[in-house]
């Protein structure tokens, strides 16, 4: 089949390249110079010329902080981008399997948030990408949303390198250990849509609506940490680790409030075997593949 990928230099992106590699799939992926989705215009005609069997989006603006003074930048990629996206499966009626995150909730809950709980984004960026599930809703009908959190990999900027940066440096690192999520490698959540294309392929029918898909076992930013410093240490990827405190938000603010818990429950789609991925396997792979990138 023929697949049309939006954002391919990003995490998701470059690990939905990986994961294609392998099959029979044509898959034509553009960047943002490429396909930039804020253009109506562009995408409908990069539609209507690739005529795809099926579209994934991975193109977001994901600069969670930046985004609450640059409201506008936000919305014109995650909401109206999602929006021209939308149209222009419509009209040629190709489904279209977007991506958006944990941070359209609060962070209030006490349990594992489903899909169909109450929205409520605290951030410029959650509220955005809440915005793009709602045009998918409004201006399409074959979608599936599929909500993530705390995306990881070999590429591009992630806590995974950011952390392993940082050990190079210091000797002690303070982190945040009373927000909790769910890691997940970005290779994971290709593979999964992966599987959701292929059982389009076959059937001509997917779940429409909103999905959750993330990694495994909930944690915190601390225990988060202490596993990428173990795991490290483990496979001579770093000499020395920094000394780990367990610090609170309140000790390390940020322009946006990022929510307490957003631990996801992803069962809707366990019927397709989408199931969550195991994280610290994951995890190591992606840290061989950052050690040895030629042998993984
Ligand atoms: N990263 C996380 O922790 C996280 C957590 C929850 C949910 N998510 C969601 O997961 C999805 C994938 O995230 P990711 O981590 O792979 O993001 P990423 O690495 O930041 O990649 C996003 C990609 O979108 C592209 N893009 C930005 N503006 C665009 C535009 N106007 N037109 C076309 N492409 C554009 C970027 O291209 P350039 O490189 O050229 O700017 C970039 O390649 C996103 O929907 C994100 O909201 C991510």
């Amino acid at each position: 089949m023929r697949i049309l990928l939006t954002g391919k230099h990003g995490q998701l992106g470059r690990c939905f390249q990986d994961v294609c590699a392998a099959t029979n799939h044509e898959l034509i992926s553009y960047s943002s110079d490429e396909l930039d989705i804020r253009h109506a215009g562009h995408v409908s005609s990069a539609v209507t010329t690739t005529q795809p069997d099926i579209i994934v989006n991975a193109a977001a603006y994901t600069a969670v902080d930046n985004a609450e003074k640059e409201s506008d930048a936000a919305y014109a990629v995650n909401a109206q981008g999602v929006e021209h996206l939308a149209r222009a499966a419509q009209q040629l009626g190709i489904p279209i399997i977007h991506v958006s995150t944990d941070y359209v909730f609060d962070g209030a809950g006490v349990e594992p948030y489903k899909p169909s709980d109450l929205t409520r984004p605290c951030t410029v960026y959650g509220a955005s990408k809440l915005a793009g599930e709602q045009a998918l809703a409004e201006h399409c009908t074959k979608y599936m949303v599929l909500r993530t959190a705390w995306v990881f990999s070999e590429y591009g900027n992630n806590f995974v390198k950011t952390m392993l940066r940082l050990a190079q440096d210091r000797d002690a690192l303070s982190v945040v250990a009373d927000q909790y999520g769910c890691p997940t490698y970005a290779g994971d959540l290709a593979r999964a849509i992966l599987i959701l294309c292929n059982h389009y392929q076959q059937t001509h029918e997917l779940a429409w609506g909103v999905h959750h898909y993330c990694g495994d076992l909930p944690t915190s930013w601390h225990g988060f940490a202490r596993t990428i410093f173990g795991k490290s240490r483990e496979l001579g990827l770093l000499k020395t680790t920094p000394q780990l405190t367990a610090i609170s938000s309140e000790q390390y603010p940020t322009p946006a409030e990022r929510p307490e818990y957003s631990v996801l429950e992803c069962l809707t789609l366990s019927e397709l075997g989408v199931r969550p991925g195991n994280w610290h396997e994951s995890l190591s792979h992606c840290l061989k593949k950052m050690k040895d990138p030629v042998v993984y």
